[in-house]
């Protein structure tokens, strides 16, 4: 496994393809699923500078907070609550350029601007989410949802 992450800087898009094949190689070869989640989160977060990137497991009827950097979160969501619930719920991808336009966000820092939720799915059933804020308006586009989405197609792996 590699120490360090190699961080290409310019073009997002460059970015994440540098990326991806590390976070890929990161948890390959590490089945514990809390180890490679807080890993994922750590390279997103080191990488791109987002203010708050986690994880949250869907636990019977809520979503629960997992391994997360970043300013501390409400710890449990319920389906079809704030972005993350409603990403849960609809099992889509949410891109929030603003988010208090969305309604029922939940605002776990007033200093989150934007936000994107990624559902991750088992046979098509949504098993956790991974929410990504950014401290900027309209921070997120479809390079980050193609990207963010590839990397819970990995992530889904571990369940
Ligand atoms: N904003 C999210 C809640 C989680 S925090 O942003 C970490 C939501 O509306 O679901």
């Amino acid at each position: 496994m590699a120490e360090e992450l190699i961080i290409t800087k310019g073009d997002k898009e460059e970015t994440y393809k540098t990326l991806i094949p590390q976070i890929k190689a990161l948890i390959s070869g590490e089945p514990d699923l809390i180890a490679n989640t807080a890993n994922v989160v750590s390279a997103l977060r080191e990488t791109f500078g987002f203010f708050w990137v986690g994880f949250y497991f869907v636990k019977e009827d809520e979503l629960v907070l997992g391994p997360f950097q970043g300013p501390i979160a409400c710890t449990r969501i319920r389906l079809g609550k704030g972005v993350c619930g409603t990403s849960w719920e609809k099992n889509e991808t949410i891109l929030v350029p603003d988010v208090d336009l969305f309604p029922g966000h939940i605002a776990c820092s007033s200093a989150s601007k934007s936000e994107i939720v990624v559902p991750i799915r088992v046979n098509g059933e949504v098993v956790a989410i991974l929410d990504v804020d950014s401290d900027k308006l309209n921070d997120f586009d479809a390079v980050d949802q193609t990207y963010l989405e590839e990397l819970a197609l990995c992530v889904s792996e571990l369940f």
